[in-house]
C-alpha cells in the first residue's frame, strides 16, 4: 500500500515544499485528512507568535492511539508492532503484534481507569527500556491522561522537581532497570523522590530486575496484580476516549539556559500528523520495514520514532534494552543481522564510541538488509558520517542528518533518504512545512546563500510547542521575544551556496552532551550545592566521543585538602541533584572567575580555556581582575 503523501522524487519535493510555503492550510489539512478522526477540524490553523497562540486542526476530535492501532487492526493485526531486543542477548526476545498491543494498551488503561486516572491527569513515568514503557505511553494516551515520560538516568531530585512542576499524581516505574552489566534500582529513586511529593496517590510498579524494594500500603501497586485484577473483570474493552486536537498529550522536561528544566507540552492532533509525515518521509519507509531508533523513550527521539511516528505509520518499531556495548561493541550489529532491520536511527554519539573499537564488530556481522541510515541529537562530524556511511552502510545506504528538537516534536530539516541530496555534517534542506530563517545580532533576517546565524522558524509547523506546562510566559521569553514574530532555536546555522543548512551548535547555555541537552546553569546550581563549593562556572569543550564534555571551574570556600576527594564529591553531588548524565568531565579549582565590572562572568574566555585555546583570549581589560585570567591559564586540572 503506497502512502498518498509520501514523497518519492527530488521534483515532489520541491513541488510539496512550494505548495506547503503557498497553501500551509491546504496542505497540512491534506495530509491530516488521512488519518482516523472522531469528527473532523473546523479550522486548519490560526496563529501568532506573540503570545503565542498555535491551534492546529482546532475542532477536531480524535484519538492518537486509535490511529497508532486500532486503524491497523483490519490489515496489519498480526503483523509486528514492537518487537523488543532485551538487555543480556540470553533472554528471550518479545514480540508484540498489532493485535497484542492493543489488546495491552486496552488492558493498562483500565488499570489506570481502577486506580482512578482521569483525562487530563498527569502520569510521570519513570521506566527502562521495556514493551511495558510503551503500553503505559499509549495506555495514557487513550484514556486521555498527559504523561510525562522521565529517562531513567536522571535523580531523585530532578524526579520531585518534575512531579512538582506538573502535579502528578500518579507514577507508573518499574523495580529495576538493566543497562549493560548495571542494575539501576528505579523504584528505590521513586520512593526518595516521593519523600518531597506527599500529593502522588499512586505508584504502579512493574517487576523486571527482581531488585528488592519497598511497597508502601496505599500507595504502591504492582502492574501484575492490577493486570489480574483487570483480567478478573473479564478484560472489559476500552474505548478510546475522544480528545479535541488541542488537547495536551503529554509534558516533556528539557533543560533550557536559565532555571530549572521546562515541561514542554505537545497536543494530540499536530503531534501525531507531524510525527508520522516526517517519519514515513525522511526514513523513506515501506510497509514492512523493520525500524531501528536506538534512543531511549525517555527522549522526544523515542517518543517520536519508537512508539508514535512508526505505530501511527503500521511500520514494525525495534525497541532495545541495552546499550551499544554490552556485551560487546557490535551489539547494534547483532541486532540489525538478527531482525534483518532496515533502517537504523542513532546518534553522533554512539557512532563515535563504536568507531574507537575499530571495524572488526561491524565487518564481521551481516548488515545487508540495512537500507536508510539516520542520526539526530547533534552536529555529526565529517569522519563519523563517513565510517557510518562506508562501514555500517557500505556506500549503498543513504543517510539522514536529522535537525530538529524536543520543542518541535519531529524532524525539520533533513535530506530524505535517497529522494534529496545528503552532504556529510549537513542536515541540508527543510521539510515541507518548515521556514528557516537565519538571523544577524541585529534581528534581522540574513538572505542569500553562504551566510551564517541564528536560526529561526518563521511559521508554525503542526508538531511545534504549545506552551511550556504551568508557564506560558516562560515559553513565550525562552522561544518567542528574542526575536519579533520567530520562533528562535537556541542553534547557530550556516546555509551554503546551494542552501544547505549546517547545523553549528547551540549559542545559548545549553550544552549537548552525547546528544543529551543539559543547561550550563542547572550544572552550576547542582556544584553549588556542594557545602565546600563557593561559586562555580560551566562551560563545553569539545570531546572526542560525547561531541562536548563538561568542564567546571569551582571556587571552594578553603582550599581543599584532597583535591581528588573533592572532584569526586562535587561529581557525586551533581549526579545526586540532577543525575549521572551532568557530571563534570573536568573540574578545575579556581580562585577567582573572570567578571566584568558589573559581576557578569566572561564564559567566552573560559570557553576558550577549556578548549585550550591560551593565546587568542580576546580583550581581558574590562574585567574586573585581569589577573585572573592568568591564574586560570596556569592552573591544572
Ligand atoms: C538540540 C535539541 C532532536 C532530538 C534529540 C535532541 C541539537 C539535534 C541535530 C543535528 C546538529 C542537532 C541542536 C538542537 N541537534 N539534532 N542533526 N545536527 N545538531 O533533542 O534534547 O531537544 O536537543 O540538539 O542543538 O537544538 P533535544
Amino acid at each position: 500500500m503506497a502512502i498518498p503523501y509520501q514523497i518519492t522524487s527530488l521534483e515532489q519535493y520541491h513541488r510539496d515544499y512550494k505548495k506547503s510555503v503557498e497553501d500551509p492550510e491546504g496542505f497540512w489539512s491534506n495530509i491530516a485528512s488521512q488519518f482516523l478522526w472522531k469528527k473532523k477540524w473546523d479550522n486548519v490553523l490560526s496563529w501568532n507568535f506573540k503570545e503565542p497562540n498555535v491551534k492546529w486542526f482546532a475542532g477536531g476530535k480524535l484519538n492518537i492511539t486509535e490511529n497508532c492501532l486500532d486503524r491497523h487492526i483490519a490489515n496489519l493485526g498480526d503483523s509486528p508492532a514492537i518487537i523488543w531486543e532485551p538487555n543480556d542477548p540470553n533472554e528471550a526476545t518479545r514480540t508484540l503484534t498489532y493485535s497484542d498491543l492493543l489488546f495491552k494498551v486496552k488492558q493498562f488503561s483500565n488499570v489506570l481507569k481502577n486506580n482512578g486516572v482521569k483525562k487530563g491527569d498527569r502520569v510521570c513515568i519513570y521506566m527502562g527500556m521495556v514493551p511495558e514503557l510503551a503500553i503505559a505511553v499509549l495506555a495514557c494516551a487513550r484514556l486521555g491522561a498527559i504523561h510525562s515520560v522521565v529517562f531513567g538516568g536522571f535523580s531523585a531530585q530532578s524526579i520531585s522537581d518534575r512531579l512538582q512542576d506538573a502535579q502528578a499524581r500518579f507514577v507508573i516505574t518499574c523495580d529495576g532497570a538493566f543497562r549493560g552489566n548495571k542494575e539501576i534500582p528505579l523504584k528505590s529513586v521513586i520512593d526518595d523522590a516521593l519523600e518531597r511529593c506527599p500529593f502522588v496517590e499512586r505508584v504502579i510498579v512493574l517487576t523486571r530486575t527482581k531488585t528488592p524494594v519497598s511497597m508502601i500500603r496505599n500507595r504502591d501497586v504492582w502492574w501484575e496484580d492490577e493486570i489480574r485484577k483487570v483480567e478478573q473483570q473479564g478484560n472489559p474493552d476500552f474505548p478510546a476516549e475522544e480528545m479535541d486536537a488541542e488537547d495536551m498529550l503529554f509534558i516533556l522536561y528539557t533543560s533550557g539556559s536559565t532555571g530549572k528544566p521546562k515541561g514542554v507540552v505537545h497536543t494530540c492532533a499536530g503531534y501525531m500528523v507531524y510525527t508520522n509525515y516526517t517519519f514515513v518521509n525522511v526514513f523513506q519507509y515501506k510497509p514492512g520495514n523493520i525500524h531501528f531508533c536506538t534512543a531511549d523513550i525517555g527522549w522526544i527521539t523515542g517518543h517520536s520514532y519508537i512508539v508514535y511516528g512508526p505505530l501511527s505509520a503500521g511500520a514494525t518499531s525495534l525497541m532495545f534494552e541495552g546499550i551499544p556495548t554490552w556485551p560487546d561493541a557490535g551489539r547494534f550489529w547483532d541486532i540489525v543481522d538478527k531482525y534483518k532491520v532496515n533502517i537504523l536511527y542513532t546518534a553522533p554519539t554512539a557512532i563515535r564510541s563504536l568507531m574507537s573499537y575499530g571495524t572488526e564488530p561491524v565487518l564481521s556481522r551481516d548488515l545487508s538488509s540495512l537500507k536508510v541510515l539516520g542520526t539526530v541529537g547533534e552536529p555529526i562530524n565529517e569522519e563519523a558520517w563517513h565510517w557510518y556511511d562506508e562501514f555500517v552502510g557500505k556506500k549503498k545506504c543513504p543517510v539522514v542528518d536529522t535537525w530538529w528538537q524536543t520543542e518541535t516534536a519531529g524532524i525539520m530539516i533533513s535530506n530524505l533518504a535517497g529522494v534529496t541530496p545528503s552532504k556529510p555534517s549537513f542536515a541540508t534542506l527543510p521539510l515541507p512545512g518548515v521556514q528557516p530563517a537565519l538571523i544577524d545580532e541585529k534581528g534581522k533576517e540574513i538572505q542569500g546563500n553562504g551566510v551564517s546565524g541564528n536560526l529561526c522558524l518563521k511559521f508554525p509547523w503542526p508538531g511545534m510547542l504549545r506552551t511550556t506546562y504551568g508557564d506560558h510566559e516562560r515559553c513565550r521569553l525562552n522561544y518567542f521575544a528574542t526575536y519579533d514574530d520567530l520562533y528562535f532555536t537556541g542553534d547557530g546555522c550556516l546555509r551554503d551556496e546551494n542552501g544547505y543548512y549546517r547545523i553549528t551548535g547551540r549559542v545559548d547555555d545549553v550544552l549537548n552532551v552525547s546528544g543529551h541537552r543539559i543547561g550550563t546553569a542547572e550544572v552550576e546550581n547542582a556544584i553549588n550545592m556542594h557545602s565546600g563549593v563557593v561559586e562555580s562556572a560551566v562551560v563545553g569543550y569539545p570531546h572526542d566521543i560525547k561531541g562536548q564534555g563538561i568542564y567546571a571551574y569551582v571556587i571552594c570556600g578553603q582550599e581543599p585538602e584532597d583535591v581528588e576527594l573533592m572532584r569526586k564529591d562535587i561529581s557525586s553531588t551533581v549526579a545526586r541533584i540532577i543525575g549521572a548524565i551532568a557530571k563534570p568531565d573536568k573540574i578545575q579549582f579556581v580562585r577567582g572567575l573572570p567578571k566584568t565590572r558589573s559581576g557578569k562572568i566572561m564564559r567566552r574566555i573560559l570557553r576558550k580555556i577549556a578548549e585550550g585555546e591560551m593565546k587568542n583570549i580576546g580583550d581581558t581589560t574590562t574585567l574586573l581582575d585581569p589577573a585572573v585570567v592568568e591564574d586560570i591559564k596556569n592552573g591544572k586540572v
